[in-house]
């Protein structure tokens, strides 16, 4: 049996988040500036994109620039905020085809003007697609999100429109920008690094983590399947036991 036909459907995860890692390494594997490396990375995100709408994978995020990218060299930053504007003009049409919706989570107003406007048409552009959601974290670092939703809910403390008991996990969630798209359930982090790296730090406390060595832009439908087969076999506790989760199976009354 193929790899896709062995994905239980009833089983599949509601949200997979991805780092997508290892662009300038390919690059160099292959002789080539990083920036080649960004640009052979977008069939990466259309195979992962298409392989998760195909299936019924309800929402699918990819960190694409991190806060900390800034510090790359300015060629690298300009190159890779042009090839966004150039991949958001060109895929839209695609997106709407597939009627996936298109969101963006992080600080994305200050990115540079033209990437934007890029990322605004293309959020509007899908804002009706209900098939799943692509939500891009673009200027994104999850310490800077977290101390957003702080700084939000102390200003509604302040104005007495909250009160600090209601501060609860449920209405810190909702102060995020993910607010409104479940926690993922499963993240996969590419090129063999084994690290979180500032990306949804509250929203993945339960999430199951899969790491492949594969670099990004060698990532196709395959690999994909492959991690959600891997995820499939996991067994997803919640901080119970495994004989609480095999009574709540028999009897899903009583959890
Ligand atoms: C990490 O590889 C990759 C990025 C920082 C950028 C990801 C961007 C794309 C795949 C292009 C466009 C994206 C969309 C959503 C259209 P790295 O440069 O850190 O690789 P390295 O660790 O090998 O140096």
């Amino acid at each position: 049996m193929d790899l896709k036909s062995s994905i239980i459907k009833e089983k599949l995860p509601q949200h997979i988040a991805v780092i997508m890692d290892g662009n300038g390494r390919w690059a160099k594997q292959h002789g080539k500036p990083r920036v080649f490396g960004h640009r052979n990375g977008v069939q990466a995100v259309r195979e992962v994109t298409e392989a998760a709408a195909e299936l019924g994978v309800p929402y699918l995020t990819l960190y694409a620039f991190s806060t900390e990218n800034w510090n790359r060299p300015k060629m690298e930053v300009s190159a890779l905020m042009r090839l966004l504007v150039e991949t958001l003009h060109k895929e839209v049409k695609t997106l709407n085809k597939n009627n996936i919706r298109l969101l963006a989570i992080g600080d994305w107003a200050h990115l540079p003007e033209p990437t934007f406007h890029a990322l605004l048409q293309g959020i509007e552009a899908t804002r009706h697609n209900t098939h799943m959601t692509l939500t891009l974290a673009l200027n994104y670092s999850a310490r800077w999100e977290i101390a957003a939703a702080a700084r939000a809910l102390a200003n509604r403390v302040a104005t007495g429109e909250l009160l600090p008991y209601q501060v609860d996990e449920h209405v810190f969630a909702q102060a995020l920008s993910t607010h409104g798209i479940p926690d993922p359930e499963l993240m996969i982090r590419t090129s063999g690094e084994h690290r979180i790296s500032n990306f949804l730090l509250w929203q993945l406390a339960y999430t199951e983590l899969y790491f492949t060595p594969v670099l990004w832009p060698d990532f196709r439908k395959e690999h994909l399947y492959e991690a959600i087969l891997d995820y499939q076999q996991r067994e997803r506790r919640f901080g119970k036991t495994s004989e609480q989760l095999a009574h709540e199976m028999q009897d899903p009354e009583n959890r």
